[in-house]
């Protein structure tokens, strides 16, 4: 009773308070929320703007990417963080009555800050659910019910709490947050035995345009579809996604074995691309390449590591190797027998005897200033083509690609399952990254240098589109930064991350979303006749 007084006191105080004074858009949205939200958990200690001390903190904090941390780049009035599934509704029924721009960010790892930085509009907020990060497992229906928040690295590791036999198909680095990650596929070292986490979403908690909280039944099959593939943050806000666990042994082998370009790398690299995609499903190897130096030498060399995860002893993965890819010369020696969750530390790059602990404080492994982009391959590329690649890796500070073999399940959903059409043909992805450490300023030449790279890539990877991976986002590709939601401009990045399914997405955005509430930089845009439709209203996106 006491409490739903003196909430009622605030809020009359709060009303009178921005009444008196012309208000500002923080305590406009308090007003907004106080009037909608329900009474019984507090928002108010939850509102961050550049005057708590906390600020910095709090934007920094699960941001990946330093390069849109530097003081230049656009910061928002403040940071919602809301503590139940009710504040993140008010917070989008706000947004809209008020005409406030939102992004919304789960785990911060956007490759372009898009869940943080608004380059196209000004002023924003940031709608943090950093806090939301409920995970509740069931064993005996092999599901899970995983919040936004959660880091990928929680849920595996509560599953693991509860069954050494029980996993999930996602990402390889454990700080990724549910929300954004499985929005745009989620791959990781499980993809060829059981697909990407988005191939196994049975079910999802969403917020839509019009601030109503929508599962699978209510959303429907065309939205149900959208979300599980379609890119972060253009239909709504994810709450929930139930999750569909998968089976592993008990005993699982992980080994990494490098070859420098003195030790034939250029050839295993070569054999690797025939077989990696094409070997067992219980086995994936990664190829991460990057220049290093060598002992007693002045120049650099490229280094080949062959970063892998079977799902099963070792016995049987050196007989696998032997019979398909002996060039890479694997020995006992070089594997570890571990259970999956220690796999998973394993190829998330942690110390070995890191205990599994660790997952749960969600802590990022990575944190650079970086520009980064993809490529899927279709055709082996030949060592000419390499030899190229390897004298432009040595031109350039700290770049680094990773390779990563399709093949196995990933070839047995159709390209229009879900919105993630990489599927049957696609050999491997590169990821090509460039890392600095010194702010800006030498940021421009980091990215030219990047976007040489991809030209020079040009004639040896996917063609009629050039594909990418939506969730390694890239602004450089098709487009105009200040034109994005034109719907014209936005085919040419639309077909690279989704190929033929872009035009249905577009068509679902157009019903569920008309009035472009979520947008962003590389949101799917509803069709130009709504926005025509639309003209005189605030969401004008087409001249
Ligand atoms: C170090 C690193 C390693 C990575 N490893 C992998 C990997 O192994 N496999 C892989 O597939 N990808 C990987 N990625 C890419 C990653 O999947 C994407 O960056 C993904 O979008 C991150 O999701 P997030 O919630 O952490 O990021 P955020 O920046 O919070 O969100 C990403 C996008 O989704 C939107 N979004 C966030 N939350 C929601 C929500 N609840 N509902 C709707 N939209 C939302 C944001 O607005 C933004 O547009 C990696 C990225 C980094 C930086
Ligand atoms: C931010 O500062 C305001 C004003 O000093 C204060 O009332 C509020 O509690 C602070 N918010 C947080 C999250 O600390
Ligand atoms: C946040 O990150 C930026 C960019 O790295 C840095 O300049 C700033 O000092 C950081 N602030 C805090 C509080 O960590
Ligand atoms: C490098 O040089 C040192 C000293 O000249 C020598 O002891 C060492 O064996 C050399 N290492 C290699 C890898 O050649
Ligand atoms: C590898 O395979 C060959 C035949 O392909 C066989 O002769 C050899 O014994 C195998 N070696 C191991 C270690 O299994
Ligand atoms: C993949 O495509 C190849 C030919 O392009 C075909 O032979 C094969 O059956 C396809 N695989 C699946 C699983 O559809
Ligand atoms: C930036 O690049 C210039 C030219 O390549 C170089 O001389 C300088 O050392 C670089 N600055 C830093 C901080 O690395
Ligand atoms: C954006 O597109 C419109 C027409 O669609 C054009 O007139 C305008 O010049 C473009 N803006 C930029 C910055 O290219």
């Amino acid at each position: 009773m006491v409490s739903q007084v003196s909430y009622l006191a605030t809020l009359v105080l709060l009303l009178s308070v921005s009444l008196a004074s012309s208000s500002s858009i923080e305590e406009n949205f308090i007003q907004c929320l106080s009037f909608h939200s329900d009474k019984a958990a507090p928002f108010y200690p939850s509102i961050y703007t550049p005057k708590n001390a906390s600020f910095n903190n709090i934007l920094n904090s699960t941001a990946q990417n330093l390069r849109l941390l530097v003081p230049s780049a656009p910061k928002p009035e403040f940071i919602f963080t809301p503590l139940t599934d009710s504040h993140v509704q008010v917070a989008v029924i706000c947004s809209k009555k008020l005409g406030i721009h939102m992004r919304v960010r789960s785990g911060g790892h956007d490759y372009e800050g898009l869940s943080y930085v608004s380059e196209i509009e000004a002023p924003f907020i940031i709608i943090d659910l950093v806090k939301l990060c409920g995970v509740d497992i069931n064993i005996d229906d092999k599901s899970a019910w995983i919040q936004a928040g959660a880091t990928i690295g929680e849920v595996y590791y509560k599953i693991y709490e509860k069954s050494a036999i029980h996993a999930f198909p996602a990402g390889l680095c454990t700080s990724l947050g549910v929300g954004g990650h499985i929005t745009g596929g989620a791959y990781g070292s499980m993809m060829r035995k059981y697909g990407l986490g988005a191939d196994n979403v049975l079910d999802a908690r969403i917020i839509d345009a019009n601030g109503n909280i929508l599962d699978k039944e209510a959303m429907g099959e065309d939205l149900f579809w959208a979300i599980r593939g379609g890119g972060g943050a253009s239909f709504g806000i994810i709450l929930w996604w139930k999750i569909k666990l998968v089976l592993v042994p008990e005993v699982v082998t992980v080994f990494t074995v490098t070859k420098t370009i003195e030790q034939g790398a250029t050839k295993v690299l070569q054999r690797w691309q025939e077989v990696a995609p094409y070997i067992d499903d219980a086995l994936f190897i990664r190829v991460i390449i990057q220049p290093a130096s060598v002992a007693n030498k002045t120049e650099r060399t490229i280094t080949t590591s062959y970063n892998a995860q079977f799902l099963g002893g070792a016995d049987r993965l050196l007989q696998v190797m032997n019979e398909s890819f002996p060039e890479l010369g694997l020995t006992r020696k070089d594997c570890l027998e571990t259970s999956w969750i220690k796999s998973v530390l394993y190829i998330a790059g942690y110390p070995n005897n890191t205990p599994p602990e660790i997952l749960l404080e969600g802590k990022p492994t990575f944190k650079n200033y970086f520009k980064a982009k993809s490529d899927f391959v279709r055709e082996p590329i030949p060592e000419t083509g390499l030899q190229g690649l390897w004298q432009r890796l040595l031109e350039e500070d700290s770049p680094l690609m990773i390779w990563n073999p399709y093949g196995g399940m990933m070839s047995k959903f159709s390209e229009s399952d879900i919105p993630f059409p990489h599927r049957n043909g696609t050999l491997y992805k590169i990821q090509y990254l460039t890392l600095w450490q010194d702010g800006d300023k030498n940021a421009t030449k980091h990215v030219e240098w990047i976007r040489n790279l991809y030209n020079y890539m040009t004639p040896f990877v996917s063609k009629s589109p050039r594909e990418a991976y939506v969730n390694y986002r890239d602004l450089d590709i098709g487009m105009n930064k200040k034109n994005s939601t034109n719907y014209i401009e936005a085919t040419t990045w639309g077909n690279m991350y989704f190929k033929d399914n872009f035009n249905r997405l577009v068509k679902i955005k157009t019903k569920v979303d008309p009035e472009n509430l979520f947008r962003h930089e590389q949101s799917i845009p509803p069709l130009p006749v709504s926005h025509m439709r639309l003209r005189d209203k605030k969401f004008k996106t087409l001249e």
